[in-house]
């Protein structure tokens, strides 16, 4: 057992693990209670378990908790405290969520390719997120704007 402390959506969060090794995402949704990342594959290939760590994505289902501490680690939680990143406006405006289950991730995604000063059509091509409900053309349109 390991007492680390990671800084989350702006607070600090002292966590014990079993494992240094252990995927970020576990730490995030099961000991730190922030269930809006969600897990899909496990081996980087949906993006639904992406976050932001210093501002780039990252795919918390392969990161290692160890590896955040002393980051600032971001979440669909803490992207704004009321939908009113660029982003969550277009999706809202859009109507993009279906089911809903891969978008937290895609938002993240979005989110990481503003942040690396990306826009529109440009992050729609980095934007490889899997949407079983096929929400890609409104995903599309939604950031064409950004
Ligand atoms: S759960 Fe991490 S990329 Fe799919
Ligand atoms: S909105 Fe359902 S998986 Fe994407």
């Amino acid at each position: 057992m390991a007492s680390i402390t990671l800084n989350v959506n702006g607070k600090d969060c002292p966590v014990t693990v079993s494992d240094l090794n252990m995927p970020l995402l576990w730490v995030l949704r099961d000991l730190i209670g922030l269930t809006g990342t969600k897990y899909g594959c496990g081996i980087e290939v949906c993006g639904a378990c992406t976050v932001l760590i210093d501002g780039q994505r990252e795919h918390a289902c392969v990161f290692n908790v160890s590896s955040a501490v002393g980051k600032k680690v971001v979440t669909i939680e803490g992207l704004s405290p009321d939908r009113s990143h660029p982003a969550q406006k277009a999706w809202i405006a859009k109507q993009v969520p279906q089911c809903g289950f891969c978008q937290s991730g895609m938002l993240m995604t979005v989110a990481g390719a503003m942040n690396a000063g990306h826009h529109g059509a440009e992050i729609a091509s980095e934007c490889k997120n899997l949407c079983v409900c096929g929400t890609y053309q409104r995903v599309k349109q939604a950031v064409a704007g950004l």
